[in-house]
């Protein structure tokens, strides 16, 4: 795994993600994702949708507004209990999260409340990272807050959204009648939520604004054990997608859990920082529907027509964060590995992104052997046919071997070469990423051939 600078300093200078507002000294750790970036994140809000969505018959989509009626974040805890314990250093006034300075001590804060904070910071003697006393911990809502419409008073506060999920309880009627979906089932929504997180930071780790994919699913509260299983599996079924080989599955003890849930896992992986939460799965018994039902007066419950019965769903929760998902499989692709062939004329070693090919920013690069227009004659309608399929890269600049390096760096599956033979034998070589093997394949045959070996990927 590489360090977190190596892997930041690939992404600036490839173009996947850089710093935001960069010309103005950026934004407390927001980040804005480049050509490529984006090209790997959307692959991977596909690849998530296409696998459990579209290739279920029991979860169906939504994209709600960002910006819901406020009563919304009453009912749901957000006003009220969204927060994160805030200490102050004395001197400098910057601010920590207790809990992190308390870990970084050594210490379990499992269970721990705003009180049990103050006095294990006073017993233990904490100080602020600058070495500093700090103040006593308050509690600091995450939420941000802002107008709607011209007049800024109390009575227009609303709140950008700091996750996706509230959406799924609120429209659940709505979903449930127009899609005549029965339980179980869920409703699945990807999109960006923001919480104004104390310290920020790790890259793409935690930032203030950022996405999410989630999904509710609705079932019998007789069968909540039953589907909490079903997607702690599926969610292992999508680490392994990604590339992941290790993970760590954290049952989060009842002291820690919400006090409605049974039980939370906590997915969580060996960042170049430590092991830290990358997933969670939770089951919320009825609480967010039973919460909307008192609060907006509208019965939310489910009517079971086989058997006359009116039932308030019970919730699993899985969650996945969007941004988590791009570090993580950027930090398993990538590898500094021996190129024993020193190929054409290169280094002998290469550092290569073993993307899933599916999440590969690009799926293939066209490089002619040289600029001479008889190559791109044959190179430039081969990559606009390709370009209906595919994300295709074209390059004639350099080395042969300096552009596969730089193809390698990015994850790009396959380099198709285009050289003087290719005018006589209307053939192509194409280099596998991985394996470098070369293959000299028929130019009306190419495209058959990515296909397979895209989909055997
Ligand atoms: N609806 C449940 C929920 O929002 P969460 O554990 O607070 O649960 C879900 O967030 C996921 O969102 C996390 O597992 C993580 O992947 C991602 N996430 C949360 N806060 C984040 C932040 N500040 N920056 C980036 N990703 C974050």
């Amino acid at each position: 795994m590489p360090d977190m600078e190596t892997l930041i300093s690939l992404c600036k200078r490839r173009g996947f993600i850089f710093p935001g507002s960069e010309i103005y000294g950026g934004l407390a750790n927001s980040w804005d994702y480049g050509p490529l970036g984006v090209e790997l994140k959307n692959n991977i809000k596909k690849a998530w949708w296409r696998h459990f969505v579209q290739m279920r018959d029991d979860v169906v989509g939504i994209d709600a507004a960002l910006i819901m009626n406020p009563r919304v974040w009453e009912a749901s805890g957000h006003v009220g209990h969204f927060s994160d314990p805030l200490v102050e250093d004395i001197k400098t006034h910057e601010r920590y999260r207790a809990d992190h300075l308390l870990e970084e001590a050594g210490i379990d804060v499992t269970g721990m409340v705003l009180e049990d904070m103050a006095q294990a910071i006073k017993e233990r003697g904490i100080k602020s990272p600058k070495g500093n006393p700090l103040t006593e911990p308050r509690a600091f809502n995450m939420m941000f807050r802002t107008h709607l419409g011209p007049v800024e008073n109390a009575e227009n506060v609303v709140y950008l959204r700091p996750e996706t999920a509230q959406a799924m309880f609120v429209d659940f009627k709505n979903v449930q009648q127009t899609s005549r979906k029965k339980l179980p089932f869920g409703i699945a929504q990807i999109g960006k939520a923001f919480r104004n997180e104390i310290t920020p930071g790790n890259f793409i780790f935690r930032t203030r604004e950022f996405e999410q994919m989630e999904i509710e699913y609705f079932c019998r509260e007789s069968e909540w054990e039953i589907h909490f299983e079903k997607w702690l599996v599926a969610m292992r079924e999508w680490l392994k997608f990604l590339g992941l080989k290790d993970w760590y599955e954290h049952e989060i003890e009842e002291a820690d859990r919400a006090h409605y849930s049974k039980r939370t896992i906590d997915i969580e992986y060996d960042y170049p920082f430590g092991k830290k939460e990358l997933y969670g799965l939770a089951y919320r018994g009825s609480f967010d529907l039973d919460n909307h039902m008192r609060a907006s007066g509208e019965d939310l419950s489910f009517l079971d027509q086989e058997k006359n019965e009116k039932i308030v769903p019970h919730v699993i929760e899985p969650t996945w964060g969007v941004d988590r998902t791009v570090l993580v499989t950027l930090l398993a692709a990538y590898r500094e590995e021996e190129a024993p062939t020193g190929e054409e004329g290169e280094s002998d070693k290469r550092v290569v992104l073993a993307l899933p090919k599916d999440l590969a920013p690009f799926k293939i690069a066209v490089l002619p052997l040289s600029k001479k227009e008889e190559l791109s004659t044959i190179a430039k309608p081969l990559v606009a046919q390709l370009r209906s399929r595919w994300m295709v890269d074209y390059d004639e600049t350099q080395s042969i071997g300096k552009r596969y390096r730089r193809q390698d760096e990015i994850g790009t599956p396959f380099c198709v070469t285009v050289d003087f033979d290719s005018l006589e034998d209307k053939k192509v070589t194409v280099r596998d990423r991985d394996t470098m093997q070369q293959e000299r394949i028929a130019i009306e045959e190419l495209e058959s051939y990515i296909d397979t070996n895209m989909r055997a990927a």
